[in-house]
């Protein structure tokens, strides 16, 4: 055991060495895209699996049919990346295989499928793995319930936490385990920023940090007061301070919930709390996420590959709304603001007010290329 206990340790120094390593890296130089002024915008499209090649093929069908006279003049290159399989991610025993992230990195921005994580083995999660390689620290989740005031957007940070070293915990045998959880400066100073630029621009003015920083004292304890110091920047702020049990407790409480709008928090709670938010919204299946870095920014769905659809023969009978509030959202983050709004306006049409036709996920709803084919008609 002695020797255990030798070995962690010498582990941990390097755990040590590498986070300081990122950390410096991070308050290096930026490069910052701006996609306002770019003569050429390179759209990845990635498959993903289970029900990821049915709702993308939908996703595809809508981003060209909107982006149709900017992909004709060649501004908007729609790219398809394949190889971003569990089969090929097996087969070469990498969470992204080299020549898939080669690809991946030729492009401005991603619209991704879900992919699947296998439970235990090595197999790195593909999302965590193209979050940490294309440096994608804000993930931005909206959630919105207009009657009944709802309108949360959700910055969860990214690239570190209790993600960062996921892989890399420290057994004992037959005794223990350690996990780890890395909180950073600048880490915490980058996500913190990205909130609050987006409560200004978007006129929102209640922002509330949410930690566990009364139990997890150093890590969130840190995150806490940097996200309070980023917020002395940005004083037309009302900013509070919440724990998150009671911030799961407040998401349900409807004498209080429609007062939050913007959240801040760390990666797992950031994870678990926008399952939940999504599911007050109406389900998994109806929410988008972006995940944005300063050079590239990847859009997905929240919720997973699905296999068990797959299985039951049902994949045709996936909602494509998460995939395509994710699509309106990369229009956005491209310039195309009017055509998101376009979008976000006919998914609510037909998911929330008219409801002519309606996915249920099994046969007793429409398919999800009939949902699109309604949709389209509510575009025109
Ligand atoms: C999410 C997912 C991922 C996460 C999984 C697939 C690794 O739950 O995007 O919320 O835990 O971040
Ligand atoms: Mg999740």
């Amino acid at each position: 055991m002695n020797n255990q206990v030798e070995q962690a340790v010498q582990a941990f120094r390097t755990l040590l060495e590498e986070q300081i390593a990122r950390s410096d890296a991070m308050t290096r130089s930026r490069t910052i895209s701006d996609f306002h002024s770019a003569k050429r915008i390179v759209v990845g499209v990635c498959l993903g699996d289970g029900i990821g090649p049915i709702i993308m093929r939908e996703a595809q069908r809508v981003i060209e049919y909107m982006l149709a006279d900017d992909i004709k003049s060649g501004r908007i290159v729609i790219k398809k990346i394949e190889g971003l399989t569990l089969e090929n991610r097996e087969a070469c025993k990498k969470a992204i295989p080299d020549d898939v992230l080669a690809e991946i990195k030729s492009c401005d921005v991603l619209i991704k499928g879900p992919t699947t994580t296998p439970k235990g083995g090595t197999l790195e999660s593909a999302n965590v793995a193209l979050r940490r390689e294309l440096d994608l620290y804000a993930n931005v989740r909206p959630v919105s319930v207009p009657k009944e005031g709802i309108d949360w957007t959700f910055f969860r940070e990214n690239t570190e936490g209790e993600y960062v070293l996921g892989s890399r915990g420290i057994e004992i045998d037959g005794k223990l385990a350690v996990d780890f959880k890395v909180t950073t400066d600048a880490g915490t100073k980058r996500i913190a920023r990205a909130a609050f630029e987006y409560a200004r621009k978007s006129g929102k003015t209640n922002v509330s940090i949410v930690t566990k920083a009364n139990i997890m004292k150093k890590t969130d304890g840190k995150f806490s007061l940097l996200c309070h110091e980023v917020a002395k920047e940005y004083p037309e702020m009302f900013v509070d301070d919440y724990y998150i049990d009671i911030m799961t407790a407040n998401l349900l409480n409807e004498n209080v919930r429609s007062k939050y709008q913007v959240f801040i928090l760390p990666n797992l709670y950031g994870d678990i709390i926008t399952d939940e938010a999504a599911q007050i919204q109406g389900g998994v299946g109806t929410a988008g996420s972006a995940n944005i870095g300063d050079r590239y920014a990847m859009f997905e769905a929240i919720h997973g590959s699905a296999l068990r659809m797959v299985e039951e023969g049902l994949s045709e009978y996936a909602n494509p709304s998460s995939i395509l509030k994710a699509a309106a959202m990369l229009m956005r983050h491209i310039g195309y603001g009017e055509k998101a709004d376009a979008l976000e306006t006919a998914l609510s049409v037909c998911n929330d007010t008219e409801r002519r036709l309606v996915v249920t996920g099994d046969k007793t709803g429409v398919t999800c290329g009939e949902f699109v084919d309604y949709l389209m008609e509510k575009l025109n």
